[in-house]
C-alpha cells in the first residue's frame, strides 16, 4: 500500500510538514494523515466526508466518474446476469465465488436459518399497524441481541460467521413479518425448500386460504434487485455500522443502526421518496413545471433518484434496474405503466437540462427500482425495507472487515469548535 511518493504540507510559518502517500490497487491515493495533529496541531476538515477515506477495503470499488461497481473486482453487471443473490453473498463475505459445493452448503446453512424465535413476534404488537415498516425493522432488528446470547463475542470469528448467517437468513423473514403486520394478515413461515428470494416472496403475499404460485421470472427480478443493493463501498449507512462496530457494539445492534441510518430520504429512502415524487407529478405534461421548482433552490425539491455522491456518470445499477423494470412490466402486462413511462420521459428531459448536466446529475439506483417493486406488489413504505434486507450481506462484510483490521480503531473524529470560549456561570439575577 505504501508508495515512496509524499504530500508536503506548507504551513503559515513557512515550515513544511511530509505525509506519507498510500496506494491502492485501483483508484485514488490517498495522503496518510494520521500524524497529522500531532505534528502540526491541526486538524483537517471535512464535513459529508468528501474528501475522507475512512478504512481500506477489499469489498466494493466504485469508479464514479466511468460508471463502474465491482463487488470483490467483479462488475456489478456480469453478477447480476450470472449469479444469484446468495451467490453474491457468499463472494462479499468470503471474497471468492463460490463452486457448486460452497454455494449448495451456504445456500443449505442460509435456509436452515430462516426461522426466528417464536417470541419475536410479540415485538411487533406493540407497534401501530400503521407504523412506517423502516421504524419497525430498526426495532425488531436491534432486539435479535436479546435472542442470540452465543454468538456475541465480537472477537470470535465463530460468533461472527453464526451472525452473519442468522442475519443474512432472518432479515427476509423479519421484513415479510414486518409487511404482514402492516396489512393484518398471518404471518406465513419460510420455507426451506423454496429458493431465498421464492420464499421471500411466498412470505410476503401467500395468504393460509390458497396455494402460493411462484412466478420464477418475478422472483429472478427480485433476486436481482438484491444483488444491485448488496454494498456499495463506504456510504452513509455502511459508515454507521463501522462506527457502531468500532466500539465493540454487537453485530444485531450494529445492523439495526445501518438500517436507522438507511431510512433518510437522501439515502435508503430515496426509492419511497421517488415513487411519491411521480405519483404527484402524475403526468408527463407536468414535468416541466416540477423541473422547475428543482431548479429553483428556495423550492428545497430535488429530483428524487437522480444525484450522488459518488456517481458522475450514470450509475451502472440504474441501467439493470431499468432493464429489470421492463422485464416485469412486459412479465405482467404493464408494459404501459404510467409511471414507468412518466419515469423514462422525466429522465430523458433531465439528462438534456443543463442544469443537471452541468452538476453531473444522473439517474441511481433508487430512480427505478421503486417502479418495480411497485410493479411486484411490494406497497411503497416497504422499499426501503427491501432494500434494509439486500444490504445486510454488504454491512456484515464490512463490518467483519473492520473487526479483523488490524488498524480498526474506535471512530472518534474531532470538530472546529465555533461556540463560545470558556465563560462563568451568572447567577439567575444576574443573566
Ligand atoms: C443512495 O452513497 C451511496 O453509495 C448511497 C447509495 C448506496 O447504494 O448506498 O448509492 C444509495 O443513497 C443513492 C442516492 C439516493 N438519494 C437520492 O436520490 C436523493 C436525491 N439526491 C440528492 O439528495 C443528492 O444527489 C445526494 C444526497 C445523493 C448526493 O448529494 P451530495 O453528493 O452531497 O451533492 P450535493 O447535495 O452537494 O449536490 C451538488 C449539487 C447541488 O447544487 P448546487 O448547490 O451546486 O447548486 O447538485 C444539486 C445540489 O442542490 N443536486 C440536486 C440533486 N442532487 C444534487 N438537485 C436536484 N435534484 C437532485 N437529486
Amino acid at each position: 500500500m505504501s508508495t515512496n511518493k509524499k504530500a508536503v504540507l506548507t504551513l503559515a510559518d513557512g515550515k513544511s510538514v511530509e505525509f506519507p502517500v498510500l496506494s491502492g490497487s485501483v483508484g485514488p491515493e490517498v495522503a496518510d494523515i494520521r500524524a497529522l495533529y500531532g505534528k502540526t496541531g491541526m486538524f483537517t476538515y471535512d464535513p459529508g466526508f468528501l474528501s475522507t477515506a475512512s478504512c481500506s477495503s477489499k469489498i466494493t470499488y466504485i469508479d464514479g466518474d466511468e460508471g463502474v461497481l465491482l463487488y470483490r473486482g467483479y462488475p456489478i453487471e456480469q453478477l447480476a446476469e450470472n449469479c444469484n443473490f446468495l451467490e453474491v453473498c457468499y463472494l462479499l463475505l468470503n471474497g471468492e465465488l463460490p463452486n457448486q459445493k460452497e454455494k449448495d452448503e451456504f445456500s443449505t446453512t442460509v435456509m436452515r436459518h430462516t426461522m426466528v424465535h417464536d417470541q419475536l413476534t410479540r415485538f411487533f404488537t406493540g407497534f401501530r399497524r400503521d407504523a412506517h415498516p423502516m421504524a419497525v425493522l430498526v426495532g425488531v432488528v436491534g432486539a435479535l441481541s436479546a435472542f442470540y446470547h452465543d454468538s456475541l463475542d465480537i472477537n470470535n470469528p465463530e460468533h461472527r460467521n453464526i451472525s452473519a448467517f442468522r442475519l443474512v437468513a432472518k432479515l427476509p423473514t423479519i421484513v415479510a413479518m414486518t409487511y404482514k403486520y402492516s396489512v393484518g394478515q398471518p404471518f406465513v413461515y419460510p420455507r426451506n425448500d423454496l429458493s431465498y428470494s421464492a420464499n421471500f416472496m411466498r412470505m410476503m403475499f401467500a395468504v393460509p386460504t390458497e396455494e402460493y404460485k411462484i412466478n420464477e421470472v418475478l422472483v429472478r427480478a427480485l433476486d436481482r434487485i438484491f444483488i444491485l443493493h448488496a454494498d456499495h463501498e463506504q456510504n452513509a449507512s455502511t459508515s454507521t455500522v463501522r462506527q457502531s462496530g468500532s466500539s465493540g457494539a454487537n453485530p444485531f445492534a450494529c445492523i439495526a443502526a445501518g438500517i436507522a441510518c438507511l431510512w433518510g430520504p437522501a439515502h435508503g429512502g430515496a426509492n419511497e421518496a421517488c415513487l411519491n415524487m411521480l405519483e404527484e407529478i402524475g403526468d408527463v405534461s407536468k414535468v416541466g413545471e416540477f423541473i422547475k421548482k428543482v431548479k429553483d433552490k428556495n423550492s428545497n425539491v430535488k429530483l428524487m433518484g437522480f444525484g450522488h455522491r459518488v456517481y458522475k456518470n450514470y450509475d451502472p445499477r440504474a441501467k439493470l434496474m431499468r432493464d429489470t423494470c421492463h422485464e416485469v412490466l412486459n412479465e405482467l402486462g404493464l408494459h404501459d405503466d404510467r409511471l414507468f413511462k412518466l419515469a423514462i420521459a422525466l429522465e430523458k428531459i433531465a439528462l438534456e437540462d443543463d442544469y443537471f448536466v452541468q452538476r453531473k446529475l444522473y439517474p441511481n439506483v433508487d430512480f427505478y427500482s421503486g417502479i418495480v417493486q411497485r410493479a411486484l406488489g411490494i406497497p411503497v413504505a416497504m422499499f426501503t425495507c427491501i432494500f434494509a434486507l439486500a444490504r445486510t450481506v454488504g454491512w456484515i462484510a464490512q463490518w467483519n472487515e473492520m473487526i479483523s483490521d488490524p488498524e480498526n480503531k474506535i471512530a472518534r473524529p474531532r470538530q472546529l469548535y465555533i461556540g463560545n470560549p470558556r465563560r462563568d456561570v451568572q447567577p439567575s439575577g444576574k443573566r
